[in-house]
């Protein structure tokens, strides 16, 4: 193996081996130079090389695996109601009991002693469902009858709007 091909080599298998490439650098910069060395050195240089992509390559498939089997941290009612894809509730409502609701709109009333409006958990979820029906004229989108949001999400979004 020349020096040339050491290092086309080894920049070759990059995918799994970036890091590897990085080390490669790294020793040239150290005063390593691998691109002058014997034949038999070119050898050696070349075995470790393909050594550290191995260990390296099978770190980063062993991680991505690891990474790929984790599951997902559950999506919570208070995410989908801040997230601007998803429910953008603070777009039009304010949360004053909600530190972090920075920046709502004022197009609708504040969300607040939801409990308290709303007796009945299920006209709370009716209104998030389709406000259409209890006003035909009004601004809030219909986030179930549009499916804007699943029904999965929006039982999540009423049992956080619920608490506030
Ligand atoms: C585009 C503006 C807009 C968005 C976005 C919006 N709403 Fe509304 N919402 C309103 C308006 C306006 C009203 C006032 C009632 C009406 O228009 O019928 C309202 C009323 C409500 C009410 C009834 C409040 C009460 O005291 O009667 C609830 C509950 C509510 N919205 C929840 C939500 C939730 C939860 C979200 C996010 C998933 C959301 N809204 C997103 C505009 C919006």
């Amino acid at each position: 193996m020349d020096k040339q091909n050491i290092f086309n080599y080894a920049c070759a298998i990059r995918d799994w081996m970036t890091v590897g490439c990085q080390q490669f650098n790294v020793w040239q910069s150290q005063g390593f130079n691998l691109l002058s060395i014997t034949k038999e050195d070119d050898m050696r240089a070349g075995a470790s090389l393909f050594l550290t992509a191995s260990v390296v390559g099978m770190f980063v498939m062993a991680n991505s695996a690891v990474a790929a089997d984790a599951p997902k941290p559950e999506v919570t009612g208070k995410q989908i109601a801040f997230d601007k894809t998803k429910g953008n509730c603070l777009a039009c409502h304010a949360m004053p009991t909600v530190p972090d609701a920075e920046a709502a709109g004022t197009i609708g009333p504040p969300l607040i002693a939801m409990a308290a409006r709303f007796p009945d958990k299920a006209k709370l979820r009716a209104q998030i469902w389709d406000a259409t029906v209890a006003n035909p004229q009004t601004s809030m989108i219909p986030f179930g009858k549009h499916k804007v949001l699943t029904e999965q999400e929006i039982d999540k979004v009423t049992d956080y709007i619920y608490s506030l």
